[in-house]
């Protein structure tokens, strides 16, 4: 949430920085802004996108050192004066930040006690001010005794008119990365603004600092002294990061098709034919330790905590061992029991996610195992696990996830055939599987060929106000991720619900203007599913019904959605697929910008 970028060396910092910003976008797009620092610090700022504030740059800005911000609010509307940077009264300091000063308000009043007048009403200003006020004689200096008044979180960037020749930045709790190039230095919050120019990198840590020059960095805490942060060669595509043949259309949609090779990635090297299982090196667990587990809990927020829970299932299902998901976010609020022979797995895409970050920190904290199912390598989250499985689903720009899902689904299933493996899940069992996940890319494939149909169901359900998704077991997760989809882009009302429990209460909302899609996949719940769908049918409940070929609906009156049969343990994979582009073609009929929804942003980065 939020995006910040920096340069420092040869190059005029405004159109790398406007390029950076454009990058990171989907981190934030209420407003955007730069501050340049050449004969002066020159701050130019945009209530909406990126693109407004190219067109409101001054035509001369010149300036080699600058900093730059994509905003999603915290404090304050989205208005020119909130956005990104904030500066002191008289224009010396300009500070851009990703994250929440807890004690803003408090700050804010101190300051404005003192004399201060404050320009915004967000909590960054207040930085911009400390700095300014502290008579410290270097930046380095004035940031620390800014930072030691402040509590909460940050990821944030400072320059200062009186040091041109540094940035200073800070971390705690929001990813900053420095860029390494030939004399000069980038900075970014991801890694998407920086692999253009270098994929020589650094990793900040929490509570670190950094001096940043066009020569190179130095890294320290608060207290002054230096640490040893080092760049380092990051194994990144940085053409997955561009468009390629689909320019043009969505991100989101590429995603969507992106998916039988994302899939394939992340099996890649980790199936073993021979014995049924999967090798899983990353985990760092041995066999004796992997038999050891008695429960599994899995955390993670908004759908990958609705896949933890489809991940839960075949953890289940494959080991027999009980397995539950929980919302990160409501996790670390109860005072967990942690118990030393749980798994505890985080599933995160972005690896930056607050709630689940804290959420590891607090089961570490109190002596419990993390493993992590992250797919951005060297992210907070995978380092702050104790081992995990890389998700390979390469970078994914739309806020609304979807390839990364499908790869944390593979990733459940990997690690539910070791976990059985080491137990009683037989060696016919294991290649049996096995056979299933190597079919899913052709598969899903498959289910991607079915683009005008889903379209056509897509349209229907984009002229309803609010909707059901319901599913039973297995194919509930599927029906909670298939909801929030359709209502992220499309802002149609949907509610997911178990099929057994709509008739203890809902089904009093069931009429012709609200319709339910079921997913009734062809498993042991067949008929108890296709019954409750009768009973919505009888009260002229339009029905759209997400199924296997082999299921039978009889003379049920429905629009139906067939996608191919795999192993029912690995159904609900191929059953959420056809939701997405169902909730893809709805938000566009709908007209609405499907990769930048309303009110939302990649990478929730703030409590
Ligand atoms: C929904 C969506 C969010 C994320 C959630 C967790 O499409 O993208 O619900 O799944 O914010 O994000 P990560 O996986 O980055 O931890």
């Amino acid at each position: 949430m939020c995006g910040i970028v920096g340069y420092i060396g040869g190059q005029q910092a405004a159109p790398v920085l406007t390029e950076g910003l454009g990058r990171l976008e989907h981190r934030g797009y209420d407003s955007a802004g730069v501050a340049v620092l050449g004969s002066r610090l020159q701050v130019t700022k945009r209530a909406g996108r990126v693109r407004d504030l190219v067109e409101a740059l001054p035509k001369r800005l010149a300036g080699k050192v600058g900093i730059g911000h994509t905003r999603w609010a915290t404090h304050g509307p989205a208005t020119d004066v909130n956005a990104h940077p904030h500066t002191d009264a008289s224009g010396t300091v300009a500070v851009v930040h990703n994250g929440i000063v807890d004690n803003a308000a408090a700050l804010r009043e101190r300051l404005a006690d003192a004399g201060v007048e404050l320009a915004s009403d967000t909590d960054t200003e207040v930085f911009a001010h400390l700095v300014a006020a502290s008579s410290a004689d270097t930046l380095e200096g004035k940031v620390v005794e800014a930072l030691a008044q402040v509590e909460g979180t940050y990821g944030l960037a400072v320059v200062h008119a009186d040091f041109p020749d540094r940035i200073v930045v800070a971390r705690n709790g929001s990813p900053l990365i420095i860029g390494v190039g030939e004399k000069e230095m980038y900075l970014a919050s991801d890694l998407a603004a920086l692999v253009r120019h270098t994929t020589t990198v650094a990793h900040l840590d929490d509570g670190e600092l950094a001096t940043i020059t066009a020569g190179g960095f130095t890294t320290f805490r608060q207290d002054l002294t230096r640490t040893a942060t080092e760049a380092h060669e990051v194994d990144v595509d940085p053409s997955a990061y561009e468009y390629g043949e689909l320019a043009g259309e969505p991100r989101m949609y590429t995603e969507i098709l992106e998916q039988p090779s994302s899939v394939e990635r992340t099996l890649r090297g980790r199936l073993d034919e021979r014995f049924g299982t999967a090798h899983l090196g990353g985990l760092n667990l041995e066999p004796r330790e992997l038999r050891a587990i008695r429960r599994v809990k899995i955390l993670g927020c908004g759908s990958a905590y609705y896949v933890g829970q489809m991940g839960a299932s075949l953890v289940e299902e494959l080991a027999r061992i009980p397995a539950d998901a929980e919302a990160a976010s409501e996790f670390r609020y109860r005072n967990p029991i942690i118990e030393p022979d749980t798994l505890y797995v985080a599933v995160s895409q972005s690896g930056e996610t607050i709630d689940t970050l804290l959420a590891v920190e607090e089961i570490k904290r109190k002596g419990g195992r993390v493993i992590g199912l992250v797919n951005v390598v060297g992210s907070a989250i995978a380092r702050a696990c104790d081992g995990g499985i890389y998700l390979h689903a390469g970078p994914e720009i739309a806020v609304a996830s979807t390839k990364a899902l499908t790869t944390m689904y593979v990733g459940f299933a990997l690690l539910a055939l070791q976990l059985g493996r080491v137990r009683d899940l037989s060696i016919a069992d294991g290649k049996r599987l096995i056979a299933g996940l190597q079919r899913l890319p052709a598969q899903i494939e498959e289910i991607l060929k079915d683009e005008d149909r889903l379209e056509e169901v897509a349209g229907a359900l984009a002229q309803a106000e609010s909707m059901f998704f319901i599913g039973r077991v297995r194919g509930f997760p599927v029906a909670r991720e298939g909801a929030q989809k359709l209502k992220e882009i499309s802002y149609r009302h949907a509610e997911a619900y178990q099929t057994s429990e709509l008739k203890h209460g809902p089904l009093a909302l069931i009429s012709p203007e609200v319709p339910t899609v079921a997913i009734v996949p062809d498993d042991e719940l067949t008929d108890r599913n296709v019954a409750a769908l009768h009973e919505i049918s009888a009260r002229r409940g339009p029905l759209v019904v997400v199924t296997h070929p082999e299921v039978d609906l009889g003379d049920l009156e429905a629009a139906r959605v067939d996608v191919p049969k795999n192993e029912v343990e690995l159904d609900p994979i191929l059953l959420t697929i056809p939701l997405q582009l169902i909730a893809f073609h709805a938000a566009k009929v709908l007209g609405h910008d499907v990769d930048k929804p309303r009110n939302l942003a990649k990478s929730v980065t703030v409590e």
